[in-house]
């Protein structure tokens, strides 16, 4: 899988890029992950991405030149052509079941908003799956793409050990439960001890009870995680 990721603040993804799964995946060379500078595309000395919005009202709006002209360039940087996607408050509500749906496809490129958004003219012309990650507005659209780039990253074969398999995952397809509580050592903590029935051994009864504790997680956390039509997230 790969992604290319446009904008402004390139310095923001090496650290999250260098940790963990995602780096050992880059490494395996199984994902691959293209940071670009959107200031690449601007003309002129000033370097200009943002201008003031026709209207008025507050705010800097992304120009739709150099943006248009970024993805037009990136997108023959590798024969298959990307998905492109906006994230965006304004975007479909990212789930499990999206992430599963967008997975099947080999290359997507992130365009990462900032100040008051892009011009109308890059959604008209580029037709982005516009995604936000949440009803809530973070200060530009960098964290978003990480968000997007850490659970697709988790679809592709050979990126997660098989004891971390993403089908068990909470919200993975056919599992709308949250995950039972989990404990290691010590087998007491400040007078707080480990279940009984997870030191007894008894396999069956043990998934029993991690069973039930996922339900009851779910009835008091997540109601609408039960309620079959709402599995859709929307
Ligand atoms: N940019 C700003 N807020 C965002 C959100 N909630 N989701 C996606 N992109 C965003």
């Amino acid at each position: 899988m790969r992604f290319d990721i446009l904008t402004l603040f390139p310095d923001m993804f090496p650290g999250y890029l260098g940790q963990s799964l995602l780096n050992k995946a880059i490494q395996k060379g199984i994902v691959d992950v293209q940071v670009h500078d959107l200031r690449m595309w601007t003309k002129g000395t000033h370097r200009k991405v943002d201008d003031r919005p026709y209207g008025g009202g507050p705010g800097m709006i992304i120009m739709v030149e150099p943006v248009v002209d970024a993805v037009e360039a990136i997108q023959k940087l590798d024969d298959t052509p990307a998905q492109v996607v906006m994230t965006t408050p304004q975007g479909t509500r990212l789930n499990q079941k999206l992430v599963e749906d967008l997975a099947v496809q080999q290359r997507f490129l992130l365009l990462c908003g900032r100040y008051e958004g892009f011009d109308q003219r890059v959604i008209d012309v580029l037709k982005p799956l516009e995604i936000s990650i949440g009803d809530y507005i973070l200060n530009g659209g960098e964290v978003a793409s990480m968000v997007m780039v850490d659970t697709l990253v988790r679809m592709v074969p050979g990126v997660l050990g098989h004891e971390e398999s993403s089908i068990q995952d909470s919200f993975s397809r056919g599992n709308r439960m949250l995950e039972y509580p989990q404990y290691t050592r010590p087998r007491d903590y400040r007078g707080l001890p480990v279940p009984e029935i997870l030191l007894s051994g008894n396999h069956p009864e043990i998934e029993k009870w991690r069973a039930a504790q996922s339900l009851l997680r779910t009835q008091q956390r997540r109601a609408d995680l039960l309620d079959e039509k709402d599995n859709s997230g929307q």
